[in-house]
């Protein structure tokens, strides 16, 4: 993929160029806790997306996709450009200038084998890849902490998904034969080694697109912002996942609405989930592991409502299967893919 990226920027701009890449990601659990300040457990994934760039010391940038086989021109000084592809990289750098960098103009190619919209943060790693590459490239001094925030308000503010800090942090932060334990209210992490004892990660693609910009993801950040600010009537917390499952029952009575309540119920039940689970993962508790994977999805498909027919058969049916300790959906939901952890000698069945 690198070679072919570096060929097609050869062509079109000349040579010279430099290639980085960033992972996708995977989260194992701990879903929508996110941007309710939880906890979350996702790893990097060994597909990529990979970008080719160099400087070209005009005034305006241009970029071209292989997936899109496109090309267009960035003038930083204008709109943002209407191809969505494009827009992440107009958004990194107009992020960038924001917080104070000059990012002179370039040329860039890129792409990768992370599936688009799969729930396997191909944006996040579209911004983390193009993010690292202008801050090496330009020498911008940002830190890899900061490139994650510039990634995830490159989709608030570019994109218009009101996403949390997960995908971005995951994509930066992963490590080979690790999960990432991260405190979203702190930006504290912890990377567990996967120690999985005879058993694999296994990855579906249900191929049912799923695209966060037009779903209900910003419905149900709302919901949740609309529940705090109801709890808040009587009690002082800061973030949904603050709360505790007794501290949500006794506050119950201040939240209106039921299905408002069930979304809460999700944010909270799952952060606890996650709690247990980096627990029982450094204790090498792969079965009860398993059991919160399922009750995750169990919730994401009652309480949360973002599974739907095609991602609820893939983990039931997955769930059903000789070997498979758990199966759930992983990402912002509405399509995408499972995760599912199964035994080594199960998988070949499991993907039949
Ligand atoms: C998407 C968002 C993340 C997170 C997940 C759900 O991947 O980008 O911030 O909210 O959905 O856990």
């Amino acid at each position: 993929m690198k070679t072919k990226i570096l060929e097609k920027f050869k062509a079109l701009y000349g040579d010279g160029a430099v290639c980085y890449a960033s992972p996708g990601r995977v989260n194992l659990i701990g879903e929508h806790t996110d941007y309710n300040m939880g906890f979350v457990m996702p790893g990097a994934i060994d597909k990529a997306i990979y970008v080719a760039v160099k400087p070209n010391g005009g005034k305006v940038s241009h970029v071209y996709s292989i997936d899109y086989d496109e090309a267009v021109e960035l003038d930083m000084t204008g709109d943002k450009p209407a191809q969505q592809w494009a827009s992440y990289v107009y958004g990194v750098v107009k992020e960038m200038e924001k917080r104070g960098a000059k990012v002179p103009a370039f040329d860039m190619t890129f792409g990768g084998d992370v599936p688009l919209g799969a729930g396997l943060s191909s944006s996040a790693a579209l911004e983390s890849a193009v993010g690292f590459a202008l801050n090496d490239t330009f020498n911008l001094g940002f830190s890899r902490e900061e490139l994650a925030k510039i990634g995830q308000m490159t989709e608030h503010n570019y994109i218009g998904v009101r996403c949390g800090i997960m995908d971005q942090f995951a994509v930066g932060m992963g490590k080979k034969g690790h999960a990432i334990a991260l405190d979203c209210s702190t930006l504290d992490y912890d990377l567990i080694p996967l120690n999985l004892n005879g058993y694999k990660l296994v990855i579906t693609n249900s191929n049912k697109n799923h695209d966060l910009v037009t779903s209900e993801y910003n419905v149900r950040r709302s919901q949740c912002e609309q529940a705090l600010a109801d709890i808040n009537q009587e009690l002082d917390v800061k973030h949904l996942c603050d709360l505790s499952e007794e501290e949500l029952e006794r506050v119950r009575h201040l939240i209106s609405d039921e299905t408002v309540y069930r979304r809460v119920r999700h944010a909270v039940t799952e952060n606890e989930r996650v709690n247990e689970a980096i627990d029982v993962l450094q204790k090498g508790d792969l079965v009860r592991f398993g059991e919160l994977m399922n009750a995750s999805h169990r919730s994401l498909k009652k309480d949360y409502e973002v599974t739907g027919v095609e991602m609820d058969t893939l983990a039931e049916e997955g769930q059903k299967l000789p070997g498979v300790l758990g199966s759930r959906i992983t990402g912002g939901g509405f399509g995408g893919c499972t995760v599912s952890l199964v035994n080594e000698d199960n998988v070949q069945e499991f993907i039949e």
